[in-house]
């Protein structure tokens, strides 16, 4: 785990120290309600300061995990960039502002829309326990989305995670189809359900629309070949769960696995892998199953250890990593 990770950790365990836990147990209980099904477009959900400190311990070490995961592989994909200038639409608490500055440690300023005031206290309060030059000198501004994100200047990265839940379906793309405008590139996240899945593929369509590419997890920019309904594509981060964690979500276990849909989108130049693996491999004695996205559809491969070193890699291989590994490619 990074610098920024721990900074982050250690910053939302001293709010919530500060707080009353069982108040901050009845508000974690009310946001897993609101948030289990699709949410109110015209609901306010953190609207006081205990629902904000109940959502930085127990849902933002996820939120930001699941968006540094989907932030690293689409840097991955994207070597050569290094934005500068980021824009993170309805950023809640931060989530994508830290995850952004640890999968970019180029970028120097973000500006941060959000409606609700509260967020934007306790955002700005943790992003200023950062040495990050990025999350430290983050500019919050108080911004209910209606349609399109405000004009302003062209942004090198922009990003919205776990948002889009509580948009409209219009609403949703215009706002999508105005980042592609903002900025050369744009990364959005959203639960991995089927409902995240639909939202992030209708999303994807619209920033193809716009001109973009795809850098990330799609190895094409074509129609996705997974038939909404029967399957959908995510990805999971395993994170740890602090103390607090534990005790609001009154879990036992010392882990959750976060499950995560994304897009990233760009007008830069990509080096898209051969294909994404789309399951936890199957390992078995002797053999690999992998199931595939590829730019000619969903495949499932498997590798035996007659086959020496991609059988090594393939051993290695985990779910959402590109297939062949880079190195592998290379040879
Ligand atoms: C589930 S939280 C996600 C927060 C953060 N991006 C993260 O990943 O942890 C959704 C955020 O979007 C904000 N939001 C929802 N609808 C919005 C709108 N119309 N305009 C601005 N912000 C909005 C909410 O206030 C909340 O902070």
């Amino acid at each position: 785990m990074g610098n920024l990770n721990s900074e982050l950790f250690a910053a939302i365990d001293s709010v919530a120290d500060g707080a009353n836990e069982h108040d901050l147990a009845v508000s974690v209980q009310e946001l897993m309600r609101k948030y289990r099904g699709r949410v109110d477009p015209r609901d306010i959900v953190l609207a006081s300061d205990t629902d904000v400190i109940a959502y930085a311990a127990y849902r933002l070490p996820a939120t930001f995990a699941a968006a540094r995961s989907a932030f690293e592989t689409a840097a991955a994909a994207m070597p050569g960039f290094a934005p500068t200038t980021h824009l993170d639409v309805g950023g809640g608490m931060g989530a994508s502002v830290w995850a952004a500055s640890a999968a970019w440690p180029s970028l120097r300023s973000t500006t941060v829309l959000e409606q609700s005031a509260p967020a934007i206290k306790l955002g700005k309060r943790l992003a200023r326990r950062s040495t990050d030059t990025a999350v430290q000198g983050s500019e919050w501004e108080r911004f209910r989305l209606t349609g399109a994100v405000p004009d302003g200047p062209r942004v090198d990265l922009a990003t919205m995670s776990y948002v889009l839940n509580e948009l409209t379906p219009q609403v949703q793309e215009e706002v999508v189809r105005s980042l592609a405008e903002r900025a050369r590139t744009v990364v959005l996240l959203e639960p991995g359900t089927p409902e995240g899945y639909e939202r992030i593929i209708t999303a994807r369509g619209h920033l193809i629309a716009e001109g973009m590419s795809v850098a990330a997890p799609c190895p094409h920019d074509g129609t996705c070949p997974i038939t909404p309904g029967e399957d959908w594509c995510h990805f999971a981060e395993r994170l740890n769960r602090s103390g607090i964690q534990r005790r609001l979500k009154f879990g036992t276990l010392g882990f959750e696995d976060e499950k995560y849909a994304f897009v990233a989108a760009t007008s830069e130049p990509v080096e898209r892998p051969a294909s994404r693996v789309l399951r936890h491999p199957q390992k078995r004695k002797g053999l690999v199953s992998l199931r595939l996205c590829t730019t000619d559809g969903i495949e499932d491969r498997v590798v035996s250890k007659r086959q020496g070193e991609t059988y090594r890699a393939a051993r290695k291989t985990d779910w959402g990593d590109p297939w062949p590994p880079l190195e592998e490619a290379d040879r």
